[in-house]
């Protein structure tokens, strides 16, 4: 719901323990001098590929180093994790976290002016353990405003970004839940591609169901339609794909865990994905999100 006043994120974060309280006004805070950047660096790539061999757009890179370099500023954290990292960062072993990071998710969008954003994982103990010892996780969108959305213990919650400087996010939605009825769905990669029961699952879906079709082309972006309007956002298993595109650690985790504590549910196709212990930390994973019972019923007809 939208509450009446005028709440901060510094103010509302005041229901956490001070040092991750501390560390997410701090995620927040970055989001200026970050967006500062972006007109520079919409166009260009890396010359040099990442570990995955993948094309690395100019801001994905910088936007790790800058996000690297603010996360290691507060003192909070011990270990970074990084799509964009050959390796993870090490650093102040007292420090009380560690994180998980895709630094700019949706980096196809950035030359187009689409959506695009950040995604985080925070845990207490070292990786690699399931996503059910998130400490926290969250996702800014870049979109037409500027959102966190950040989940913990105490539920899910989204801020807006609309003043600069300190309170700069503001409470926009409290205790988010999906909604009881789904209406959209979001579906990436080849649909030629897809293994018969996802193919005709889909089709049920648009058919039967009604859902309207929602797809950006930025996980970020495709899975804020489903926490606002419920119903599915998948990167399955393809033929040629068994194991999807997204990842599991930088991806489908920290997103699971927001569906999850939003009354929703997430999947590899069999379970649930904070339930999966990772053993590659850049592994991917086929991945569905969305309200319980239709993610359920699409487990049911992979069984
Ligand atoms: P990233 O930019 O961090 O590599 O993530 C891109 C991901 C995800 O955001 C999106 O859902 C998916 O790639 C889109 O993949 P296709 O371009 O293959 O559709
Ligand atoms: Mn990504
Ligand atoms: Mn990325």
């Amino acid at each position: 719901m939208i509450p009446e006043k005028q709440v901060s994120l510094q103010e509302h974060a005041r229901e956490l323990e001070p040092e991750l309280a501390k560390l997410i006004v701090a995620i927040g805070d970055m989001t200026v001098p970050l967006q500062n950047e972006f007109p520079h660096r919409l166009m260009g790539v890396k010359n040099a590929p990442n570990k995955y061999g993948e094309v690395v757009a100019e801001l994905d890179s910088w936007a790790n180093g800058f996000i690297c370099d603010r996360l290691i500023k507060t003192g909070l954290v011990r270990k970074i994790y990084s799509e964009e990292l050959e390796s993870p960062l090490l650093y102040n072993e007292s420090a009380p976290f560690v994180v998980t990071l895709d630094p700019l998710d949706g980096s196809s969008n950035i030359a187009s002016n689409n959506p695009f954003g950040t995604i985080v994982g925070i845990y207490r103990k070292d990786l690699p353990c399931k996503g059910r010892e998130l400490v926290a996780s969250l996702f800014k969108l870049y979109g037409p405003v500027t959102t966190i959305v950040l989940a913990t213990k105490k539920g899910v919650h989204e801020y807006v970004k609309h003043r600069t400087g300190q309170a700069n996010y503001m409470l926009l939605h409290e205790s988010m839940k999906l909604p009881e009825k789904g209406k959209v769905i979001g579906f990436g990669g080849d649909i030629t591609d897809y293994p018969e029961q996802i193919y005709k699952f889909t089709k049920s879906l648009v058919k039967e169901k009604k859902l309207k079709l929602r797809y950006c082309g930025a996980f970020v972006g495709d899975f804020s339609q489903v926490l606002h309007y419920g119903g599915l956002f998948m990167y399955p298993m393809l033929l040629n794909k068994p194991e999807g595109k997204l990842r599991l650690t930088y991806e489908g985790i920290p997103m699971g865990n927001i569906v999850e504590r939003a009354g929703g549910k997430s999947s590899n196709g069999k379970c649930s994905l904070l339930e999966i212990m990772p053993k590659d930390v850049d592994g991917r994973t086929p991945l569905y999100v969305g309200n319980r019972e239709i993610v359920e019923a699409l487990e049911k007809a992979l069984a």
